[in-house]
């Protein structure tokens, strides 16, 4: 049998990054990692205890009390804040818009990054971020960062949220410059940046449907394999 590999998915917002590791996951039977979610979590556990997303301080101080567990669950897993379900929640646009700041803590940092490494270590995963590749896990058997035009990712986000009926308010002009924002600071935070690993592929899905992109995946796992 072959041995369970640590797939690594990076890119930016909405470039498709849970949809094909969940994917991957799945046809695999491997643990999926949605590290972004941890993120969203604190980000929304600060929201609710009052704190100021930019106060970094108060932020750590709150670490000890935020505990995220998740449960498989189709399409989307579900996600649990101190036993709290807010799978939903962890999604809306005031979420989005503080995320970026609460992750570039390093604290924040420390703390997810130890959690993400404790669940690699017991299984094959596939886990999506974006410095799963360069700092979670740099020696990850495949690596892969998605990339995609930022108007196709913010028409993709926009579809999504019509779809589930999240914040269905914000035009898709706001949305995409939200994204542009959220790049724009993950790129250039101090700590763990965004950015593609010397030795990841890059792929872009411009125009690239859910499946022509897992063919593609598949196809450099198979390459690794
Ligand atoms: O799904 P989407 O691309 O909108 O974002 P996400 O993957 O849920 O990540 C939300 C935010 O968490 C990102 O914009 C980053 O600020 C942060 N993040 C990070 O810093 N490191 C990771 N490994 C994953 C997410
Ligand atoms: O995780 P990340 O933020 O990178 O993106 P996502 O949440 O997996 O995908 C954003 C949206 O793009 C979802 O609604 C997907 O169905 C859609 N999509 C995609 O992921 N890949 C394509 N090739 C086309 C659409």
């Amino acid at each position: 049998m072959m041995k369970s590999m640590q797939i690594a998915i990076d890119g930016p917002a909405s470039a498709g990054k849970s949809t094909i590791a969940k994917i991957l996951a799945n046809d695999l039977d491997y643990v999926y990692v949605d590290t972004g979610a941890m993120y969203r979590v604190v980000t929304l556990a600060a929201l609710q205890a009052g704190i100021d997303p930019n106060d970094e301080q108060a932020v750590t101080d709150l670490l000890p009390n935020v505990k995220i567990t998740f449960k498989p669950g189709t399409p989307t897993q579900h996600v649990y804040l101190n036993g709290q379900e807010v799978t939903e929640a962890i999604r809306s646009d005031e979420v989005a818009r503080n995320v970026s700041a609460v992750a570039s803590y390093a604290a924040v940092r420390s703390t997810m990054t130890e959690l993400q490494r404790e669940i690699a270590s017991n299984a094959g995963v596939v886990m999506d971020g974006r410095d799963i590749g360069t700092t979670v896990l740099p020696h990850a058997d495949v690596k892969i960062f998605l990339i995609a035009s930022v108007q196709e990712r913010a028409e993709r986000r926009y579809k999504e949220n019509q779809a589930k009926g999240i914040d269905t308010d914000t035009t898709l002009a706001e949305l995409t410059q939200a994204i542009e924002q959220r790049d724009y600071l993950d790129s250039h935070r101090e700590i763990s940046p965004l950015k593609k690993a010397d030795d990841a592929v890059e792929l872009d899905t411009t125009g690239l449907s859910i499946d022509e992109v897992v063919d593609r995946a598949k196809a450099i796992i198979a390459d690794k394999a």
